[in-house]
């Protein structure tokens, strides 16, 4: 059984590799090169994959995973420059892959093993990346 946590966060980033040409950034990166940053509304879906507990009726408390997941990623991430503000990106472009990355490995450090954990991260309404860990 599978269930779900939705949360949204909004942030800035810019997307650089500090190893190329302004050129080349521009032509790979096109907007999300923008020099002066641009935002995104985030939209995180936390899966939780696991036994439904007799006792409770639930996989996991929502309560509790919406408490993890806003400590984790909403506190240090929401409203936020993620190239500027956040230790977690200052030598990793903030890709919806990498963010996704990051996150993935913040929560999986706070739920329980017995559980399996994939995230969804949609950067806008069309593109999204998904990982599982693998
Ligand atoms: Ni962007």
């Amino acid at each position: 059984m599978k269930v779900c946590r939705r949360e949204t966060f909004n942030a800035a980033h810019r997307l650089n590799n500090p190893a190329w040409s302004e050129e080349k950034n521009a032509q790979v990166f096109g907007l999300c090169n923008n020099p002066n940053y641009h935002g995104h509304n985030y939209v995180l879906e936390t899966w939780v994959e696991g036994d439904i507990d007799p006792e409770t009726g639930y996989v996991i408390d929502l309560k509790i995973l919406s408490d993890i997941i806003s400590r984790e990623v909403k506190d240090p991430f929401d409203h936020r420059n993620l190239n500027l503000d956040c230790p977690e990106f200052a030598g990793l472009n903030p890709s919806a892959e990498n963010i996704a990355h990051v996150i993935w490995h913040k929560l999986r450090k706070q739920i329980d093993p017995k559980y399996k954990l994939e995230i969804r991260l949609w950067e806008t309404d069309r593109n999204s990346v998904f990982f599982d860990g693998n």
